[in-house]
This record gives structure tokens, sequence and C-alpha cells, in this order.
């Protein structure tokens, strides 16, 4: 039985509940996270000999990051207004991961909190459908019910709390459709979204696809449909396949007590490469 892994989030915030608030808590170890199976792609020899990227797109992102033990702080320093619910929410599920899918284990692992208007609408969209329950769940076979599962509590909404001593007490429920729900963006503004970075990597490519299909600087080649399509997104490159990677994120000063951190999102689409590759008889090494 591996001990340290098969403890689950709230286990943890238990741990850290016994142990107190204000004792530095031990380090964890840090290891692989269960079932996490994106690995950096970039460095994949497929990509030298084979393929070419048909869009290269990249954009960085603000959050602040915490970790399981700023639970018990207050704003701005911890997350003590979420804490309860955030138990709840996290008992259900395995800890979805650190940063490039390792885990720190214990009272070091992160948090990300952003404000909620701040993710790109594609990746709100995404949350949201996966928080409904399913309309015929007599219909859901046991992998769809798995899936749906793996996907519910990556990401809990808020509401952002009015006064700083006041707890939150539960988290935001979805509009019924994706339609009502766009009807209602403009009350993305008040909300506040926590997860761990784990829970970034499945979706990495809805982070770009807006910025695709606005045509912004940097996104020429790239097709916001496709990137919106996670179907032909995987943690391996292949012709007409999606690639993505967090290639760099900031720390925050936590002796200074900051918090605030920035990601950067990089995702690729695929093409074979070019004519003057093949027959190349190169080898793949
Ligand atoms: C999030 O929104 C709040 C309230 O509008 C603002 O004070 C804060 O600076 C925002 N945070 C970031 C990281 O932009
Ligand atoms: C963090 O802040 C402390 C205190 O100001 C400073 O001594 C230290 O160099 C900073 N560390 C980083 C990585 O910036």
């Amino acid at each position: 039985m591996k001990l340290s892994s098969s403890l689950s989030a709230a286990q943890f915030v238990a741990a850290v509940m016994a142990f107190g608030a204000h004792n530095e808590p031990p380090k964890g170890v840090v290891g692989p996270t269960e079932n996490f199976d994106w690995a950096d792609p970039f460095h994949d020899h497929r990509l030298v000999n084979k393929l070419s990227p048909a869009c290269s797109i990249e954009r960085t992102f603000s959050a602040n990051e915490f970790q399981l033990h700023d639970l018990y702080e207050h704003d701005p320093k911890g997350l003590w207004a979420f804490g309860d619910v955030l138990k709840t929410i996290f008992q259900g599920r395995p800890y979805p991961g650190g940063w490039d899918g390792l885990d720190p284990h214990m009272y070091d692992r992160p948090l990300l909190y952003m404000n909620y208007s701040d993710m790109p609408i594609a990746v709100r969209e995404w949350i949201e459908e996966g928080e409904r329950v399913p309309e015929n769940l007599d219909d859901e076979d046991e992998a769809d019910k798995k899936k749906r599962e793996a996907r519910k509590n990556l990401f809990a909404v808020f509401e952002r709390p009015m006064e700083p001593m006041k707890k939150v007490t539960k988290t935001v429920t979805p509009p019924k459709t994706a339609a009502k729900a766009a009807q209602l963006r403009p009350l993305d503004a008040k909300r506040v979204v926590i997860f761990a970075p784990g829970a970034l990597y499945g979706i990495l490519p809805l982070w770009v696809a807006e910025a695709a299909e606005s045509k912004a600087e940097g996104t020429a080649g790239c097709n916001g449909k496709l990137l919106r399509n996670l179907d032909v997104y995987a943690p391996k490159p292949k012709d007409g396949g999606t690639i993505a990677w967090v290639t760099e994120h900031t720390e925050p000063n936590r002796s200074k007590g900051e918090r605030a951190m920035k990601f950067t999102v990089k995702v690729q689409t695929l093409q074979a490469a070019g004519a003057a590759k093949i027959g190349g008889d190169k080898d793949e090494l």
C-alpha cells in the first residue's frame, strides 16, 4: 500500500487541522501524482523528425498560488474563507496534482486562485459543463460515468466573499444550459475559482483557443475550432494532433507573504513535417 499517495486531500486537510495552524508544517515528499497522464511533449523526438507545428501559441495568466496549509490564513495570504467548502469538495476526489503532475504531498500541495473572469470563456464553459448533472443518467455507461466523475470538482467556483471575515458556504451552481450561462457571463466578474495546478493539464488548449479565434498577435496559423477540440489533444505528438504544456510558472515570494504568480501555457497543433524532410533517411534519433 502506497501510504503517502493514497491519502486524500481531505485527509491532508484534517492532518493540517490536527497539527494546528501556527506551527511550521513538516515537508512532504515530492512524487508523481497517481493517474496523471500528461507529460511535457515538447522534447519528444517525433517533433524533430516527423512533425512540425502548424500553429504555436503561448499565453500567460495571472493567479495567486497558495498551499494547503494556507487554508488557515486569512485573505490575502490564505484561503480561510473557502476552507470548509474546499474540504467537502476535495473529499470525494484524489488530489489532481501540482505543477508538471508532481505532488509535493502534505501541506505543500499547491492550490491556484484566479478571478473567474480572467479565465478564458472556453475554460469556464468546460468547467460548468462538467458540473451539470446530465439529464439522462440512466443512459450513462460505466466509462461515461467515470469520465464525468473524474471531471467533477476539479475546479471550485465561488462568489467572491463580500466581507473578509465571512466564510463562503457553497460553490456556484452553473446555469442549467450553456445558453443561459452565456447570458449571465457578466456575473463572472464577482466570482473566483480555486483549483490544483494538475487540473490544468487536461484542458490546456482551451486556454488559448479564444486568442486564436480573435486572431490576436502570435496566433498565425492557429485554428480556434481545432484548439477547442480536446479529442485531438494528447500527451504524445502525432500528425493532426494538439500538444500542450505549462512551460513556465513563477513562484510567489512566500517569505514576503506574497502569493501572486504567473503561468505560461504553450500549445501547438501538429502536421507531418514538410517534403524537405520526407525521404531524408535520417534515423529517428
Ligand atoms: C481580481 O479581482 C479583484 C476585484 O476586482 C481585484 O482586486 C484583483 O486585483 C484581481 N486579481 C487579479 C490577479 O487580477
Ligand atoms: C523574497 O523576499 C525576501 C525578503 O524580502 C528576499 O530576501 C528574497 O531574496 C526574495 N526571494 C526571491 C526569490 O525573490
